[in-house]
């Protein structure tokens, strides 16, 4: 309430990039104070067995995650937990640091409760990124690490890039996203097709199987990230590769290039996010949880603004679900309103546990793939 009827009017009459840059500096300083950590800590966390499941071998006190792209380099492990999040993804992270587009390159369509970026990809390289891993310990949730391509490496050699960051990262991640659906690295979204992403996911599980032997524990999930915008048989191909290259999980979805719906009449390049990607994200993970019959755990992220969103897409078969927009329109206690009102919805649907409501709609004989 606070946030949206006193802060958000100020903040949106800011440049997007720079109120992102200050709330990072921000969160960043409450994680290294231990008062003010507390003080968040009590504020905004809800602790319910309900909400405890175990996906991939890993376990989340709650559902509810920080999508990918708002902690690019690491800087917030220790404060993001604070804001009652059941688990982080930090990254995108490349092996090259880069600047990312020019500026401006955020852009607020508040009439439609979206975003539109082209970032690029700024960060500051996964050498600099697990140094600040290194130096911020482990979080005490779970830890995802995004990776994805330099733009100055060619298509034909992102291989080895992807290579490179997933070795340095891998100490500090519990788990990894292979980020092959940004629309803002120009190529990029050609690595989802069949056999590009069969030779990059081969490659990098064999990695992940050599860096656990010699680590003496078994190999980290490594999950795909993809687009919104592919079709069914597109789809396919995806579920074909991620089953044969034993891969743990797929994170649903990335930004839309699709301008579908909306009232704003803003034309600029880049991904859409938040509400106008909702419905689209649920598809995709319901189609992606039929096709492999729910054994393949689901990521949902896209549009999700309240518990009814995120119930959504557990329903659709979605085992854990992420914000990035939500938090930007609806503020920090976000994830406390979902996490709450996700165990108000067990509790209407005589539940026990939110592992019990995944893909309970998906199974509906009306809602099959057409
Ligand atoms: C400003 C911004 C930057 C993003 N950067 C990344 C990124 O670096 N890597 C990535 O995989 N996804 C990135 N995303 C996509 C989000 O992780 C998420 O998939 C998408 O925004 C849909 O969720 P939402 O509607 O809750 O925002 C970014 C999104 C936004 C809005």
């Amino acid at each position: 309430m606070l946030y949206t009827s006193l802060f958000r009017p100020f903040l949106f009459r800011q440049d997007p990039e720079a109120v992102h840059e200050l709330v990072i500096r921000l969160l960043e300083q409450v994680g290294k104070t231990p008062l003010l950590s507390g003080c968040l800590r009590r504020c905004f966390s809800v602790e319910d067995r309900r909400l405890v499941s175990t996906v991939m071998g890993l376990r989340f006190p709650n559902p509810v995650g920080l999508a990918a792209g708002f902690d690019k380099n690491g800087r917030l492990v220790r404060s993001i937990p604070l804001l009652g999040f059941g688990f982080m993804e930090i990254g995108t992270v490349t092996a090259h640091p880069q600047a990312g587009n020019p500026r401006p390159r955020l852009f607020r369509l508040p009439a439609d409760q979206a975003l539109i970026n082209r970032m690029g990809f700024n960060n500051a390289g996964a050498d600099a990124v697990a140094k600040h891993l290194e130096q911020a310990g482990k979080p005490p949730i779970p830890l995802g690490i995004n990776i994805g391509k330099s733009k100055i490496v060619p298509l034909s050699q992102a291989v080895a890039d992807y290579l490179y960051s997933f070795e340095r990262l891998y100490p500090w991640g519990d788990f990894f996203v292979v980020n092959v659906s940004s629309p803002n690295t120009p190529g990029l979204r050609q690595l989802q097709e069949g056999s590009l992403l069969g030779e990059l996911l081969h490659a990098l599980q064999e990695q992940n199987i050599q860096l656990a032997t010699q680590a003496h524990h078994p190999p980290k999930p490594l999950l795909v990230k993809i687009a919104p915008d592919l079709v069914p048989s597109q789809l396919d191909a995806i579920v074909d590769v991620v089953a044969e290259q034993r891969i743990a999980g797929i994170v649903a979805t990335n930004t839309t290039v699709a301008r579908n719906g909306l009232t704003t009449a803003l034309d600029e390049a880049g991904g859409l996010s938040g509400r106008p990607l909702r419905q689209r994200s649920t598809a995709i993970i319901r189609y992606l949880f039929q096709r492999t019959e729910g054994r393949i755990p689901i990521i949902g992220v896209g549009g999700i603004f309240s518990a009814a969103d995120a119930w959504e897409k557990i329903l659709a078969g979605a085992s854990l679900v992420q914000v990035y927009t939500g938090l930007i329109y609806e503020g920090p206690s976000l994830v406390r309103h979902i996490t709450r009102g996700l165990c108000a919805c067990l509790s209407a649907a005589g539940l026990q546990t939110v592992t019990d409501a995944v893909g309970q709609d998906a199974c509906n004989p009306e809602n099959t793939p057409r």
